[in-house]
């Protein structure tokens, strides 16, 4: 066993944060950002999003027909995005489709929107639609960390509307779990609350994933030898994740 100490600020950091109007990105600080296509170098990701997108375009044989359209943004980026659409398209279209700015995933480069190749793609709404190698994908993605993060059932708890496009990496188990479980972010955390998870890796191994709620400045996690992922929640507490447990 090992002792990890976690202190309060860890709480807004990591690739488990829920991000939304209520939960507005603290540091805003993003992991490392590479662009995961040289076809799109303006679209950058989190470097393991970006590894993990690339080879589930690859599983499904979208390479030439998935487009990479927005991946993260910065503050001014968002601000600029949010003023342009009010503008055009008015409040309700505004608040349906845009994030405010500081409260965007795609701030935190964890988020991508992708779309159907077209002469002309919608930058706020692009077309990805559920057949031919877009629903490939959107069946596929959990395997690769990927959840399709505003879908329909879930606007009133999101409070964005229905978005075929966006795609939030979580990493796995966490998409597994979450689809397992039909559950969103802003539902993961206290479904995590209610106990301890396992969950079936592709490899053949088993992950267990439970929470901690943050208690002071630091806390000590006693944790078992191996490898292990402490992720903030942006809210209360941490996501902790242990890989390689006995099934
Ligand atoms: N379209 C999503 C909600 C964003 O602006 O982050
Ligand atoms: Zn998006």
């Amino acid at each position: 066993m090992r002792t990890v100490i976690c202190r309060r600020e860890q709480v807004f950091q990591g690739p488990l944060l829920l991000v939304n109007r209520a939960h507005p990105l603290r540091d805003r600080t993003p992991a490392q950002l590479v662009a995961a296509d040289c076809r799109y170098p303006e679209v950058l990701l989190d470097r393991r999003a970006a590894e993990l997108l690339t080879a589930c375009i690859q599983r499904v044989g979208g390479v030439r027909e998935i487009v990479l359209v927005s991946g993260y943004r910065s503050q001014a980026e968002q601000q600029a995005i949010y003023d342009d659409t009010l503008a055009a398209e008015g409040e309700a279209f505004t608040s349906a489709y845009v994030a405010l700015p500081g409260c965007s995933e795609h701030q935190s480069g964890l988020a991508v929107d992708l779309g159907r190749a077209a002469e002309e793609i919608d930058f706020i709404r692009p077309d990805f639609p559920d057949d031919g190698v877009c629903g490939a994908f959107r069946r596929m993605a959990a395997q690769y960390g990927f959840v399709q993060r505003y879908r329909r059932e879930k606007e009133n708890l999101t409070g964005i509307a229905a978005e075929p496009w966006h795609f939030r990496y979580v990493g796995v188990p966490h998409s597994l779990l979450m689809e397992a479980n039909d559950l969103c972010m802003e539902e993961y955390a206290a479904f995590l609350r209610q106990g301890r998870q396992r969950c079936a890796l592709p490899g053949g191994q088993t992950a267990e994933v439970f929470y901690v709620p943050s208690t002071g400045e630091e806390m000590a996690l006693t944790l078992p030898d191996g490898c292990c992922q402490i992720s903030g929640d942006n809210a209360g507490g941490f996501i902790v994740t242990l890989w390689g447990c006995q099934p």
